[in-house]
């Protein structure tokens, strides 16, 4: 029972030292297109700073989780904040719009990833299931803004993929590095 126990919390610290890095990843790309959006695309700054704003503080509230609970960040936490801040600048490179279906698509794959953790929370741990949740909430949030500013057209398919691979890739390769 113990040993089984043990085993849960070990798959709980794991998820949150992934969804930590992620999160510093995240805000890596929104600063990302911040930087490219001042100089190109002002109107699209507010946003950008509110949805900067939410990933600093679930970046802050997953930090805490792990200083709570004496356990260190992921291995592979500074490969998530400048693979991000590139790949931020890279996809506002191709244009608002683009820049906007980016959004739509790595929020969509943070949003099935947040998912899948919240499934295993929500049988073993309600405090972390609703810290996700609410997080999660937000994920929602910005990938509506990137739905509704962005496009669907066939155009933006390579971009959109290439958002989701980097994406999936750094969820993997943290899933790699978090011990
Ligand atoms: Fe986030
Ligand atoms: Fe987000």
């Amino acid at each position: 029972m113990n040993h089984q126990r043990s085993q849960t919390a070990k798959h709980i610290a794991k998820f949150i030292q992934i969804n930590h890095a992620g999160e510093l990843g995240a805000l890596n790309i929104y600063r990302g297109q911040l930087f490219v959006a001042k100089f190109f695309y002002p109107n699209a700054v507010a946003s950008l700073k509110k949805i900067a704003n939410q990933e600093q503080n679930h970046y802050q509230i997953f930090g805490l989780w792990l200083q709570q609970h004496t356990i260190r960040h992921c291995d592979g936490i500074f490969i998530w904040a400048w693979g991000g801040f590139l790949l931020g600048v890279i996809t506002a490179l191709f244009g608002q719009k683009a820049m906007w279906t980016s959004t739509n698509a790595i929020e969509s794959t943070v949003l099935n990833h947040f998912e899948q953790q919240l499934n295993y929370l929500q049988q073993h741990d309600t405090a972390t299931f609703k810290m996700v949740q609410r997080i999660k909430d937000d994920e929602q949030q910005h990938q509506q803004c990137g739905a509704i500013h962005g496009s669907d057209s066939m155009r933006y398919i390579p971009l959109s993929n290439l958002a989701k691979g980097a994406t999936k890739f750094a969820i993997w390769l943290s899933i790699k590095l978090a011990h």
